[in-house]
């Protein structure tokens, strides 16, 4: 009996060597963790059980019969994350560098299935040269088979990915498919096709790093929602962002207990509005003084910028904020913005997150280039997901509400259940001044009477009484008490029901 538990302990030994000491000593001297080492990182201690370990590929091509690695190059099983359980995936670059074989598919649909089955969130941790090329189709079908379970998966349980090494060709799609990706800086990548090949079709000369590393993609093409300095600070982000989500669609994110009171006062709110209403400010002290112990875990953070995203808590409940940001671009809302927002409130809708909205958007932004791009196809997604979200949904007006634009940031019309405005909100069709041009065009010449007009403009639309009086507005709410009065208002909606009119599915404007 002991020698069999004796060869057991070797077998498991074996197999947590992975491809080899020289191969782990390579990965370490790029500045990389191992695939395992990688788990300890995410999972509570002592929590990780393994599945599969000594799973081998069946491939006998290329000499392949006499090379089997147990595990076959991923790590899969369960552990948990400050106490909840998550399924997980960790690709071993160490083993064929980390390539997807049939047999590693079935690994990761595995835990996939398992994951949907039991309510589950899943995280991936991706570190893979792509297709097992001694396997060719059978490898191509694994990937096929992940694709469609990260699909199946969707809005049931939340899908994280953590890019920790490259990511190219088809491979990248699984990923894309999930609902965040965080990304390490230097060390990871992603693209469709490689600089070699970027090269030889279109002359352009790039290096991987410029074409697919972190800080592109975290701020250029928005592929990441987060870009973080090396593997650890990237999975102590996921530990930190996992404990505003829920672990599937049929449960609320976990209550977290705060020392906060609900109905803290926070006075530099009544100044922070500056009376030039041309004048930008943060509207990150908005978001921070309103939250819980004033944390703020943003999405996107490097991307968009005129528009923030992130979760909060209030009481100790998750909630999905989204606000404009005047200090960039005065906070219109652009393609790059729709975007980034649309697909945040349609996360939130899916997992039961209610929204918080803060509304300082002088309208869409204009532009040649917005218009080629495709803004009021992109302005739509956010029209969209906005009106089509059933969950809890309180608005605040703190600034300029205007045109089309109020009535996509989570407006009365398009169903918030709750909509507050400070007394420093202005609630109208534009500004001032481009109304007085367009009504007083004829008068444009006389600077005195057009500043008259725009005075009597101002003082009839330059605030939040207007639409107030037409209940399009709750209340009209001093700044100072704004998280108190939020807190009180997802208190009360906790216990909305909508029912949807029966359909199929919806047709959001992709
Ligand atoms: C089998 C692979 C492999 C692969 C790497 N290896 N990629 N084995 N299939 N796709 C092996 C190498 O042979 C090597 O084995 C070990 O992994 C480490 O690779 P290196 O090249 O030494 O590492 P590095 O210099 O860091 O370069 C990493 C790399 C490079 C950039 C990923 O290996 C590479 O370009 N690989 C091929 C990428 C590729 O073309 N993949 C197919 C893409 S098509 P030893 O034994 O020496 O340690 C695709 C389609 C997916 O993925 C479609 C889905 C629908």
């Amino acid at each position: 009996m002991q020698d069999i538990l004796e060869q057991l302990e070797q077998h498991r030994a074996a197999a947590r060597l992975g491809g080899g000491q020289r191969r782990i000593d390579a990965q370490h001297a790029k500045g990389k963790l191992t695939a395992r080492e990688r788990l300890d990182v995410l999972l509570d201690e002592g929590s990780f059980e393994e599945y599969d370990t000594y799973k081998t590929h069946r491939c006998t091509d290329f000499g392949m019969a006499e090379q089997k690695i147990s595990g076959d190059g991923v790590v899969t099983g369960w552990g948990t994350i400050n106490g909840r359980p998550c399924y997980v995936f960790s690709q071993d670059f160490t083993v064929f560098g980390g390539s997807l074989s049939e047999t590693h598919a079935e690994k990761i649909c595995k835990v996939m299935d398992l994951a949907i089955q039991n309510g589950v969130p899943i995280i991936g941790l991706n570190d893979s040269g792509g297709a097992r090329i001694q396997e060719g189709v059978a490898s191509l079908g694994g990937y096929a088979e992940v694709f469609w379970r990260n699909a199946q998966a969707s809005g049931v349980i939340p899908q994280i990915s953590v890019i920790m090494g490259p990511c190219a060709g088809g491979a990248v799609y699984s990923p894309a498919m999930t609902d965040f990706i965080f990304m390490v800086k230097d060390t990871s990548y992603m693209f469709v096709t490689g600089p070699d090949v970027v090269k030889t079709v279109t002359n352009e000369i790039v290096t991987a790093e410029e074409l697919g590393g972190a800080s592109t993609h975290s701020r250029k093409s928005s592929v990441a929602d987060g870009a973080y300095e090396n593997d650890v600070e990237a999975l102590l982000e996921v530990r930190r962002m996992f404990d505003f989500l829920p672990s599937s669609n049929r449960e609320t994110p976990p209550l977290i207990p705060t020392a906060d009171p609900g109905d803290r006062i926070e006075t530099a709110l009544d100044t922070l509005v500056p009376d030039n209403a041309n004048k930008p400010y943060d509207m990150h002290e908005v978001v921070t003084r309103v939250a819980d112990e004033g944390s703020f875990f943003e999405i996107q953070k490097d991307h968009a910028g005129n528009i923030l995203c992130g979760f909060i808590r209030l009481n100790g409940s998750t909630v999905g904020v989204v606000a404009n940001q005047p200090m960039v671009l005065a906070g219109c809302l652009d393609i790059d913005a729709s975007k980034k927002a649309g697909r945040f409130v349609r996360f939130c809708d899916a997992f039961n997150i209610p929204i918080l909205t803060f509304v300082d958007v002088p309208g869409f932004l204009p532009g040649v280039a917005q218009e080629y791009g495709g803004i009021i196809k992109h302005g739509a997604k956010l029209l969209f997901a906005y009106a089509q979200a059933t969950v809890p949904k309180v608005t605040v007006i703190t600034r300029k509400a205007y045109g089309g634009a109020y009535d996509v940031m989570a407006s009365k019309h398009i169903r918030a259940d709750v909509n507050y405005a400070w007394p420093t909100a202005q609630i109208a069709v534009m500004g001032a001044k481009g109304a007085t041009e367009i009504l007083y065009r004829s008068e444009l010449g006389d600077p005195d009477k057009i500043a008259a007009r725009t005075k009597e403009y101002e003082d009839r639309f330059a605030n939040p009484f207007v639409a107030a009086e037409r209940g399009f507005i709750d209340e009209v709410i001093m700044p100072h008490s704004t998280r108190r009065r939020v807190a009180k208002a997802f208190e009360m909606l906790k216990g909305k029901q909508v029912t949807a009119p029966v359909k199929k599915h919806d047709n959001i404007p992709l």
